[in-house]
């Protein structure tokens, strides 16, 4: 397969969009969200989200699951991408943290970063057992991630940062989740299995901010 993942599916949703009823083309449309054939470098939130969302409704008009495969690995891809950047943005926050309640947080950051790693790790066998390619390219990663990967100054910045990521790390895997219905109950297993530490992790953080 040479063809990269992210061509593949656009080729695919180029074609399913064709036939589609007028309010998915109008979602479609907005935000200028055109797929980028080159990996393009989309940055910001809404976008990165708005375009998630357009994929589960590209792949719930399909009739099987056969026909489907693409999509799922393209969005098991924009979740990989996206537990990379968490891994990253919390390895960052691990070394950087300072301040009163800087060691305590530190190393929660650190347990938090192992678990996205773990994560990604799952992701991309699951990839894998799906007969697509995990794309681990350090190109466009942060355009492929939904979260961002922000530095942030204080100790509370990060903890805010952190909790943005894991808020919509959560709305995405539930749209994977409810998409993937019976369609695929093993990779709606272990997003639902993800999702649940994803849970663990906002709330961990929510208690931070609370103590500040
Ligand atoms: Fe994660
Ligand atoms: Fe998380």
């Amino acid at each position: 397969m040479d063809i990269p993942v992210k061509d593949r599916v656009a080729g695919q949703q180029a074609g399913a969009q064709s036939g589609q009823p007028g309010s998915t083309s109008a979602s479609a449309s907005g935000g200028g969200t055109a797929t980028q054939p080159g990996g393009g470098f989309l940055s910001d939130i809404a976008t990165l989200r708005e375009r998630a969302r357009r994929h589960i409704e590209d792949g719930a008009v399909t009739e099987n699951y056969g026909a489907d495969r693409e999509t799922v690995l393209k969005l098991l891809n924009e979740a990989l991408a996206t537990e990379l950047v968490c891994v990253l943005r919390y390895r960052r926050h691990h070394f950087m943290a300072k301040g009163i309640h800087a060691e305590s947080v530190s190393s929660e950051f650190k347990v938090h970063a192992d678990e996205e790693q773990a994560h990604a790790d799952r992701i991309a066998a699951r990839i894998v057992q799906l007969g697509g390619e995990p794309d681990f390219s350090p190109d466009g990663l942060s355009a492929r991630s939904h979260s961002q990967y922000v530095e942030a100054g204080s100790l509370e910045e990060m903890i805010k940062e952190n909790l943005v990521a894991e808020r919509i790390a959560i709305e995405s895997y539930r749209e994977m989740v409810q998409y993937l219905g019976d369609r695929d109950p093993t990779t709606r297993r272990m997003l639902e299995e993800i999702l649940a530490v994803e849970e663990e992790h906002a709330d961990e953080l929510a208690d931070m901010l609370a103590e500040g």
